[in-house]
């Protein structure tokens, strides 16, 4: 299997449980604060790696404890974090989330050390042996299109997802293989060009676009969610891997839909991913 490459943020998600979310102005009791692996791109190597993928992340954390617990937590799914650097003095990127009694949330993000992400953190090797480059938009989107650039270059397939969705240049939809969007992103993005997308609607599934292929429609593995924060990066994490694999892009996604449905039956985003055999396991039950 060739290896996947993720360039992008790493955050320490501070999360509270509420029974409601709050309305603008109203203050709440929650849950103790709890402080967990996170970021969309770290969730979405770890997801990889967890499940046995050969994966390079690259990014940037602050020199301070959040800084460690990311590094700690990718590297324990087996990816290599030689390319996470470490900034002295800055903070490390963070995501406050508030998840309510149904398992939804909601996240605003502080950059800290992932707006410190550059092209120049790309090292010259950095798409040797690999299949895949994982692509999000929580870092710069100079960062975004380098790695975009270099990837193509090395033909490397392009995955990229446009979460937190925003002003998307058309050079990065020119340069992407396969488009993850949910249905809101697409509705705002409209028509893209990108020959090959899936399109995610939560618990109502995913319909994907191969080509000329007709659409696919996959429906979701029922679950009760817990929490579904990271479930998404979960699923990208898994296309990737599948699509590093060789497999075609549908039956990825039938597979990384198994991986985001394992991923809500629990708290925390890379603390609710699975391994192979939990996988297996909660597939069979
Ligand atoms: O997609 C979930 C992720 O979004 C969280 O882990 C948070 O850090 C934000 O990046």
């Amino acid at each position: 299997m060739t290896g996947i490459v993720v360039v992008g943020s790493l955050n320490a998600d501070l999360v509270v449980r509420t029974e409601r979310f709050p309305k603008p102005g109203e203050t709440l009791h929650g849950s103790d604060l709890a402080v967990l692996p996170g970021g969309k791109s770290a969730n979405q190597a770890v997801a990889a790696g967890r499940l046995g993928g050969t994966v390079r992340m690259i990014g940037a954390v602050g020199d301070d404890g959040n800084g460690a617990l990311l590094r700690d937590s990718v590297a324990a799914s087996g990816a290599d974090v030689t390319h996470v650097a470490v900034r002295p003095g800055t903070a490390t990127g963070t995501a406050v989330i508030t998840v309510d009694a149904a398992g939804e949330n909601t996240i605003v993000i502080s950059g800290g050390a992932n707006a410190t992400l550059g092209p120049d953190d790309l090292p010259a090797d950095a798409f040797e042996g690999a299949g895949v480059l994982g692509l999000c938009l929580e870092v710069s989107i100079d960062v975004v299109l380098a790695a975009a650039r270099a990837a193509r270059a090395a033909g490397v397939t392009v995955l990229t997802n446009l979460s937190p969705f925003g002003d998307v240049p058309a050079e990065l939809l020119e340069l992407t293989d396969v488009l993850l969007v949910n249905e809101h992103e697409a509705a705002e993005l409209g028509e893209h060009g990108v020959r090959r997308s899936i399109v995610t609607r939560g618990g109502a599934g995913c319909t994907v676009h191969d080509g000329d292929d007709d659409p696919v429609s996959i429906d979701a593995v029922r679950v009760d969610p817990v929490d579904t924060t990271g479930c998404g990066d979960a699923f990208m994490g898994a296309v990737a891997l599948r699509l590093a694999a060789g497999d075609p892009l549908v039956d990825a996604a039938r597979f990384a839909a198994s991986v985001g449905a394992f991923a809500a039956t629990k708290a925390g985003a890379q603390a609710s991913y699975p391994t192979t055999a939990e996988l297996e396991q909660f597939l069979r039950a």
